[in-house]
């Protein structure tokens, strides 16, 4: 069984690729019930975007909903746990929190494996996506090495092999609980003149944040930060207060969650 959560579809890639190649059932975090679930399969995945050198909120909470007969059977079991982190260039100590929060339930992480995509962070100034070439060099080296994941995860060859960055102690304990504090306000959202009411950013809103009034955008209260509404407006129309003037845009080429 497969939780995976995923804004601009590198993570839904990733997620896919590995249900096709270990018959997993997939399952996105935001449209799956966490108290109601049953376990499935022959292990427990885990995949997300490393958020601000972190796990995002949205995928502790959801471990921490999860009911005791499901982490029971994982536990009686002996289900293994194994988790896959896309990011755009280190995890931090993302690896860690995640392991510390699944010790909390009493679970053990496996494997862990981070994959390098293309960035899709850009609300805060000297942030932004990727140029064309590195984008096509991350995304030329992620797909083989999702697949060798895939089958080391289907043989069951457990592996810890993330790419923590520098700093990763100060940057995840200092600067994650900032972000987590103050990382997204979402009265910041806006629409501009380019808008032309085609009500995109509210289909793709994984968490059901955005709707259209008078045929433009309005932002609830509950936004995750994941960037799917700007990265997916199709004229360019979404500013994050004047954070994303100039910047630029990224969907996965390889397909995103539907
Ligand atoms: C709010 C936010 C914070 C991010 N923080 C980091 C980070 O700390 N380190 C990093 O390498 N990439 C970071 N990124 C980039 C994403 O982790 C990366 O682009 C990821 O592959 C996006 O996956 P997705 O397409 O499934 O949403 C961040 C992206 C967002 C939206
Ligand atoms: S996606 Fe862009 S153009 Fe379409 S409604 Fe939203 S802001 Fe307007
Ligand atoms: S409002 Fe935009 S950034 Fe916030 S959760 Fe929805 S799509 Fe993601």
């Amino acid at each position: 069984m497969i939780f995976y959560f995923s804004g601009l579809g590198n993570t839904c890639y990733a997620a896919k690729t590995i249900a096709g190649v270990t018959s997993e059932p997939l399952h996105f975090i935001p449209d799956t019930g966490a108290e109601s679930i049953e376990f499935k399969g022959e292990s427990l995945g885990i995949l997300f975007p490393v958020y601000s050198w972190g796990v995002p909120p949205l995928v502790l909470d959801f471990f921490s909903k999860l009911s005791d007969k499901f982490i029971e059977t994982i536990k009686k079991q002996d289900i293994p746990v194994w988790a896959v982190m896309t990011c755009g260039d280190e995890t931090g100590n993302a690896p860690d929190m995640l392991k510390s929060h699944l010790n909390s339930l009493e679970l053990d992480l496996k494997g862990v494996w981070s994959v390098i995509m293309p960035n899709t962070y850009v609300l805060l100034p000297g942030f932004d996506v990727d140029k064309s070439d590195v984008e096509e060099k991350k995304l030329d080296e992620a797909v083989p090495r999702i697949k060798e994941i895939a089958n080391k995860i289907k043989n069951k060859e457990w592996d810890s092999d993330v790419f923590k960055g520098s700093m990763p102690g100060f940057k995840t304990g200092a600067l994650y609980p900032l972000f987590k504090k103050l990382g997204i306000f979402p009265k910041r959202w806006r629409w501009t003149q380019e808008c032309v009411k085609c009500g995109k950013c509210a289909e793709v809103c994984p968490i059901g944040n955005i709707h259209m009034s008078g045929n433009h955008p309005v932002w609830g209260k509950e936004c995750v930060s994941c960037l799917a509404c700007y990265h997916n407006c199709p004229t360019h129309a979404i500013e994050y207060a004047n954070m994303t003037e100039h910047k630029g845009q990224y969907v996965c080429p390889l397909g995103r969650h539907s």
